[in-house]
């Protein structure tokens, strides 16, 4: 089994039974915010492109690059579709170009022309991905290859039941606007962000501990930040903070806890991989090398990049828009379908948004409680977003449904809080449509009744099995220190006298003492 690495994601993955590639992104994402780094653009896409199989994990844009795929990936490829709740990305799919499509059921082996063997995990709660994200599992000839890229299941074992696996490729770099655009005091946010690259890591090892595969390949990030306004996210500042470590950090921390199987892949370097767990691999450049000179790449990049930049804000502005009606008219109906989303915003959203000249401010509320949009009235909010008005005219105009795949990923706005994290405003604004709106609500509406049923012993206390975040099973994941339990997988905390969850707001978790 032969990898080529196609950059972030991607790659291309050749056995002789057929070929399949992952994730071909290439063209920034997110208000181009986000560049694949290192620089994938110069590859040979025509003939990357000509493949058997095609594999878009996720309707994230860092996943799925509309562009790269209409212009480079044949249309004759078939396209290996997790068991997704909507039927988005094939619709996507299918406007591109695509017609062959196996559908997957979730979690079942495939067995393809000349032995090939694919399965497909799809996770489907609100918070993964766009309403989905999924790992892609692939057999042939006694080789087996997981790319999990950045889907989070609670556990590996449906991966690990299929046999040993020879090649695990994972996350390991963040891909959040967390801590960087929150109006804090630097000092908060440096050790915010220190914190949050501990946990990006310990999850990493967790995974692959899990596996135990011959090889690890750290992929799906970090992305490169190229526009001046946003340049200083990349991790060549010596910043403790940096929640975009890359590769080569990845080599370094995963040492410390004794890993020695990591292979670095760079856009165009090559993995040889056989049965007996061997492997050889070839690179365009030294891998060292090319981190060492990692501040001039990104520098020649962006010189480069420029004028794509340049281009695509010369897109955003639609001074044509009335902002507040036009949000009005797409809101408020989902808010008034909105049962467990709106009750856990729990209060008014306000935007910021500021005018062409930079300077003058329309204020905007999401009343949650209110159902309605409406102009800011001077009361307390505990979410405020501050961004261009541009970018909001621009999301709009094109009818944009999901605002975290847009808005929030790019990084293009300051937040400020009052209390804790409050996972419903971001899945409120993945959801505005009616389609992801129904299924969000539907999904959390069975998840409150499954969460609640069984319950395990931990240290002193009886607690409810799941997870109140994403069900994880916290006979594995719960730590009890005192009165608190973490649940490692993402690190929410709970309270466990009031069950409070201290990590974000309206996840409470049943516990009660044993001895009470
Ligand atoms: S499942 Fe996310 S913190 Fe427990």
């Amino acid at each position: 089994m032969r990898v080529t690495g196609t950059g972030h994601a991607s790659m291309r993955i050749d056995t002789a039974a057929g070929s399949i590639l992952t994730d071909p992104w290439v063209n920034p994402a997110f208000f181009a915010s986000w560049f694949p780094f290192p620089d994938n653009s110069q590859l040979d896409w025509e003939s990357l492109g000509q493949v058997d199989y095609l594999y878009v994990s996720h309707l994230h844009r860092d996943h799925f690059d509309a562009e790269n795929l209409k212009r480079y990936v044949s249309k004759k490829a078939a396209v290996l579709l997790p068991e997704y709740p909507t039927s988005e990305l094939e619709d996507e799919l299918r406007e591109l170009g695509f017609r062959s499509f196996i559908k997957t059921k979730n979690e079942e082996v495939v067995e393809l022309d000349g032995g090939l063997k694919i399965m497909i995990q799809a996770l489907i709660s609100p918070t993964d991905g766009p309403i989905g994200d999924s790992s892609l599992w692939v057999e042939h000839d006694g080789i087996r290859l997981l790319n999990q890229n950045d889907a989070r299941p609670s556990d590996l074992s449906r991966f690990a039941e299929l046999g040993h696996v020879h090649a695990h490729m994972l996350q390991f770099s963040g891909a959040i606007w967390y801590p960087m655009v929150y109006e804090l005091p630097e000092a908060a946010k440096r050790a915010f962000g220190k914190q949050k690259r501990e946990r990006q890591f310990d999850r990493t090892w967790r995974y692959i501990d899990d596996l135990k595969a011959d090889h690890v390949f750290p992929i799906a990030g970090p992305p490169c930040f190229l526009d001046d306004s946003l340049y200083q996210f990349n991790d060549i500042f010596g910043d403790e903070g940096a929640i975009f470590p890359d590769q080569s950090v990845f080599v370094s921390e995963y040492a410390k806890v004794g890993g020695t199987n990591g292979v670095v892949l760079l856009p165009g370097s090559v993995s040889e991989l056989n049965a007996e767990g061997g492997i050889t691999t070839e690179h365009p450049v030294p891998v060292d090398e090319f981190f060492a000179n990692k501040a001039a790449h990104l520098e020649e990049m962006r010189e480069r990049k420029r004028p794509i930049i340049e281009a695509e804000k010369a897109s955003w502005r639609h001074p044509e828009i009335d902002v507040l009606a036009e949000m009005k008219r797409r809101i408020e109906p989902l808010l008034e379908a909105s049962i467990y989303m709106a009750k856990g915003v729990g209060g008014p959203v306000r935007f910021d948004l500021v005018g062409y000249d930079g300077e003058s401010v329309e204020s905007i509320v999401v009343d949650f409680p209110g159902k309605e949009v409406r102009a800011y009235a001077d009361e307390k909010v505990r979410y405020r977003f501050k961004t261009e008005r541009a970018l909001i005219e621009h999301l709009l105009f094109i009818g944009e449904v999901d605002w975290v795949n847009s808005l929030f990923l790019s990084c293009r706005f300051s937040a400020a809080r009052i209390g804790q994290y409050n996972e419903f405003v971001y899945a409120f604004f993945k959801c505005l449509s009616q389609e992801r709106l129904q299924y969000a609500e539907g999904w959390y509406d069975e998840h409150e009744r499954a969460v609640e049923a069984e319950s395990i012993e931990l240290g002193d206390w009886e607690v409810q099995r799941r997870c109140p975040h994403l069900k994880a099973d916290l006979t594995r994941f719960g730590i009890v220190d005192g009165d608190q339990l973490t649940c490692q997988l993402h690190g929410w905390r709970f309270d466990l006298p009031s069950g409070r969850c201290l990590t974000s707001v309206g996840h409470k978790i049943r516990a009660a003492r044993k001895d009470a």
